[in-house]
């Protein structure tokens, strides 16, 4: 059966404004990370305390993160190291998430590492992020597909997703970094994982939404037993060390399956459709979700 609440994982801060060409002003940042939590979203990843240079779109980390104290929400930040770590805690980030791939070539091009090499990277992340009490989840990219290398196998999927856990990470994060997924594929992984001993309570879903299977993935992932679903609002993303990335699942499109089938989210759709059409005309151009362009044509 499907759940009766799913967590919306807002990803559109972070994950979207990684990949504009353009740097958003740090004031229209924290606008619509306020606007966001308005509209009723309770997780919204902020931003990445990585490398300015190999994300400029997020060099602002620092100034954003300040300007969010009032914010009524969860705010994790993405780090990729102790450096990393330190930069967040220093501001006083309570949550973070640390982001592995599957695939040699994606660690190599994302985090300049192998993925054991990542791995170890990651190792003092958690321990230390443990130790302050933070929340931490592991994400984990190219679980069905790498630009590069094809298909991904399930069992190096698994044992990478594995090794995450196995670090201290609450929960995982299943990165279609490509969006290359489809539902049978979803069902297979989540089977997988399981019979490996991961628990489906443990298991977000990350579903880019290239080849527009985004909501099928997602609704095979809640007839499974998945209640966290990562999206970002008006579909705005990608990745930009991931060629062939597009946007995210839009948190629009998500809201409005939800809605209709009667499950709870907290979100108010009028709210969040109005935030992502005025964050469209900030970075000028239409936003790419089906739901958002709908409902602000009415
Ligand atoms: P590196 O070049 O190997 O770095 O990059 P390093 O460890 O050799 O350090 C070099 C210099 O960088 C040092 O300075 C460090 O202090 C500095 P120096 O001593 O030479 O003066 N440095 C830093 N400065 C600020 N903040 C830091 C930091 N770390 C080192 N955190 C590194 C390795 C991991 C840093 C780099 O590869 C990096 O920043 N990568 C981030 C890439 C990224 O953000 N990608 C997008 C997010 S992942 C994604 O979008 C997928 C996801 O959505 C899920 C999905 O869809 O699948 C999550
Ligand atoms: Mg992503």
């Amino acid at each position: 059966g499907l759940p009766a609440r799913v967590r919306v994982h807002e990803v559109g801060a972070r994950d979207g404004l990684q990949n504009e060409q353009s740097a958003v002003p740090t004031p229209v940042k924290a606008e619509f990370i306020h606007r966001l939590a308005a509209a009723g979203l309770t997780t919204i990843e902020a931003t990445s305390f990585v490398h300015p240079k190999w994300v400029p779109q997020l060099a602002d980390a620092e100034e954003l993160f300040p300007l969010l104290a009032d914010v009524d929400a969860a705010l994790p930040v993405l780090v990729p190291n102790e450096r990393g770590l330190d930069r967040a805690l220093a501001l006083g980030a309570t949550r973070i998430a640390v982001f592995g791939s599957a695939t040699e070539t994606f660690a190599a091009r994302n985090l300049n590492r192998t993925v054991a090499e990542s791995l170890a990277m990651f190792e003092p992340v958690v321990a230390r992020a443990k130790e302050h009490r933070a929340h931490v989840r592991g994400y984990l990219s190219m679980c069905f597909g790498d630009p590069w290398e094809g298909a991904v196998p399930l069992p190096q999927v698994v044992r990478t997703a594995k090794a995450l856990l196995d670090l201290g990470c609450d929960e995982l994060s299943l990165g279609d970094t490509i969006g290359v997924a489809t539902p049978g594929h979803v069902r297979a992984l989540l089977c997988a994982l399981n019979d490996e001993g991961v628990a489906t309570d443990r298991i977000g879903v990350h579903f880019h939404d290239t080849y527009g299977q985004a909501l099928s993935n997602t609704l095979a992932a809640l007839l499974h037993g998945v209640t966290t679903v990562d999206a970002s609002a008006g579909g705005l993303g990608g990745c930009p060390y991931a060629k062939s990335a597009t946007g995210n699942l839009a948190t629009e499109d998500l809201v409005w399956m939800l809605d209709g089938l009667g499950i709870e989210t907290g979100v108010d759709l009028a709210a969040l459709t109005a935030t992502s059409v005025w964050m469209a005309e900030q970075l000028g151009r239409p936003s790419p979700s089906r739901t958002v362009r709908a409902l602000s044509h009415k």
